[in-house]
């Protein structure tokens, strides 16, 4: 039963049949359409799908100026039956509004956003590449549209959907570093909202890092750069004498990540124990140097599992057990491959079946 009246412009031809699957680089290729709806200041008007492209706006939106402006990720599958999955989209919808409120922004209906993704995705189903490895990214996004240059939280917003064929984000596993001079986010801050300024805050110590060879920064508390956070683009897992660590979301560094939640539902059925609370850079240091970390891993929607092959903390650099040893995460990518694409039963309703 559709809610809402959400009018459809078709593009033709469809640019799917064009489309090199072999070389997709993540994030650079965009399917047909896109799902747009306004706030008007009152409420969400004229949700629409047009053809993806380009928007014209004011040079004085407030999005620009002073970055009232948020996002989403999250992914589409196709499984051998033909049928497009999208994981767990309730949960984006959810964590929209929650950066929605940080950022003083329109709250957006979870059924708007529900009814918008799922017409969209039975439109650009060609999209979903049914082969192992590949998915459609989902990127939601909000963004102050108010034309105005005094400071306040803008009246106006547009929320957009537009949609990615990609690969895994990392090809293989990764160099990760410790940061101990910058940080993501401080208590008190942003860094628990998807907001697109504190992904601009990492470019820099992220660049630096690069340029020594790490693919990652793991970042810590902006206090005393003593507690491990998270990653930027996933959150931070480490199998240590069996028990399943990650740093706790209660704070509000740390954005809370689907994928995360994933795995420690799936941990939990299991009968994996799981320690998540704040967690010392130490205690990581410790357990890889005497070899009680087995597995050292970081989850996010577009990473994935995302195997960590070293890892360099203070100048001093260790490298975990093989890949092929390390059963928990292999399991776990295993097992959340097969529920997206309807390989395995989904006891857990996370997967919405998207009609054609
Ligand atoms: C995601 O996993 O969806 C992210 O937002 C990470 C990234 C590509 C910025």
């Amino acid at each position: 039963m559709s809610a809402y009246s959400i009018r459809t412009e078709v593009k033709h031809p469809s640019a799917s049949s064009a489309v090199d699957w072999e070389n997709l680089t993540f994030g650079r290729t965009f399917s047909d359409h896109m799902f747009v709806v306004d706030f008007d200041g009152n409420q969400w008007v004229d949700p629409r799908i047009v053809p993806y492209g380009p928007m014209s706006f004011d040079p004085a939106i407030s999005a620009i100026h002073y970055g009232q402006s948020i996002f989403e990720g999250l992914k589409a599958f196709k499984g051998n039956d033909g049928k497009v999955r999208v994981f767990r989209p309730e949960m984006n919808a959810r964590r929209l509004n929650h950066s929605a409120k940080r950022m003083c922004m329109a709250e957006l209906p979870e059924s708007l956003f529900l009814e918008g993704l799922l017409k969209l995705l039975a439109l650009d189903a060609a999209w979903v590449h049914p082969e192992d490895g590949y998915s459609l990214y989902i990127r939601p996004f909000m963004f102050a549209t108010e034309t105005y240059l005094g400071i306040k939280p803008s009246d106006t917003y547009r929320f957009v959907i537009m949609t990615s064929p990609v690969k895994a984000y990392y090809q293989g596993a990764i160099r990760v570093k410790v940061e101990r001079h910058y940080t993501r986010a401080a208590s008190g801050g942003t860094g628990s909202a998807k907001a697109a300024g504190n992904y601009a805050a990492s470019l820099y110590p992220a660049k630096l890092a690069q340029e020594q060879g790490f693919r990652q920064l793991i970042w810590t508390d902006a206090a005393n750069h003593e507690y491990l956070e998270e990653s930027g683009t996933m959150n931070l897992f480490f199998m240590r004498n069996g028990l399943l660590h990650t740093p706790t979301t209660e704070s509000d560094t740390i954005l809370a990540g689907v994928t995360r939640d994933s795995i420690l539902t799936l941990a939990n059925s299991w009968g994996v124990p799981i320690e998540t609370r704040r967690i010392k850079v130490t205690e990581l240091q410790e357990g890889l140097r005497d070899g009680s970390i087995t597995e050292l891993f970081g989850a996010g929607t577009a990473a994935t599992i995302a195997q960590i092959e070293s890892i360099r903390i203070d100048e001093e650099d260790f490298t975990p057990p093989p890949v092929e040893e390390r059963a928990f995460s292999n399991k776990v990518a295993e097992t959340l491959t097969g529920i997206k694409k309807g390989v395995l039963e989904d006891p857990f309703g996370w997967v919405h079946l998207v009609q054609g």
